[in-house]
């Protein structure tokens, strides 16, 4: 099945509260290099993320800690380089904001500098209030990111299903007010309670994008890796597999090898004269 995109316009963070408005999920998938972006653009994809996910699926940490700014820059570059309709959001990598509103804000200008991306996103709601207030006063729109936040992964202690609890539950709605009253554009929510999910996509007039926030939200994501198969040790609930990339992969270079070892490849008609 195809999609047809009748709006070629470039997709802004106006146009994705106008969809809300209009009751328009909206589609968003991570992405990290040119080859894929321009393929993810060109299906369609409303809004591309820059995920510091990077970090697990690109450079094999456990966690999304260690990638640095230099290495989010990199990607966004990549990434932007590619994409003509999608809005891009970039992740600001841990230890890049928090604690420190004018080294946030510098961070956020140095991705805006040097990748072109769109805006940035940032985890967690109270205690980042300061670094959100300086990034928005500089004019850089901000996604927030709230319920599993992976960079606060040594103080969850797990990536379990969050603010099941009603004290964490009431936290994570007051963060949510908060973002949206601060100025931030949309909020993503991870691994959270649907019902929980649908109360605050409710009561808020920003666009709310779930993973693992079940149905009732603004829009939909998911990191790429997971849904195209190429990661299979990953079977979290709320995910779903559109390909199985890893077994066409793994086959296609397996049969090349084959042909090399048989002296099949190249044949008369891949070589020169
Ligand atoms: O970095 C990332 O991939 C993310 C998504 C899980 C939303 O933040």
């Amino acid at each position: 099945m195809s999609v047809h995109v009748e709006d070629t316009r470039k997709v802004t963070t106006h146009r994705l509260i106008e969809m809300k408005k209009r009751g328009e999920k909206i589609s968003m998938l991570t992405c990290y290099d040119y080859s894929m972006a321009t393929i993810i653009d060109q299906a369609g994809m409303d809004v591309i993320l820059v995920g510091d996910s990077a970090s697990n699926v690109m450079a094999g940490n456990v966690t999304t800690l260690p990638i640095t700014l230099d290495q989010m820059i990199y990607h966004g570059v990549s990434v932007t380089k590619a994409v003509k309709r999608a809005l891009v959001v970039v992740d600001l990598p841990f230890g890049s904001y928090q604690g420190n509103s004018k080294e946030a804000l510098n961070s956020a200008v140095r991705i805006m500098k040097e990748t072109y991306a769109d805006c940035v996103k940032v985890e967690g709601g109270a205690e980042i209030k300061e670094s959100v207030q300086r990034i928005l006063s500089a004019g850089i729109p901000i996604m927030g990111h709230l319920g599993l936040t992976p960079q606060s992964i040594h103080k969850f202690g797990t990536y379990a299903v969050r603010a099941k609890e009603e004290t964490e539950a009431k936290k994570l709605i007051e963060d949510a007010c908060l973002l949206e009253e601060l100025g931030c554009f949309s909020i993503v929510l991870e691994k959270i309670p649907a019902q929980l999910a649908k109360q605050i996509s409710e009561e808020l007039t920003i666009p709310i994008i779930g993973i693992g926030a079940g149905p009732y939200v603004d829009g939909q994501v998911l990191v790429m890796h997971d849904m195209l198969g190429i990661n299979k040790e990953f079977s979290p609930r709320f995910l779903r597999r559109y390909a199985d990339l890893y077994d066409t992969i793994h086959d296609a270079v397996q049969n090349y090898i084959k042909d090399v070892k048989a002296q099949d490849f190249p044949n008369e008609k891949e070589s020169y004269s």
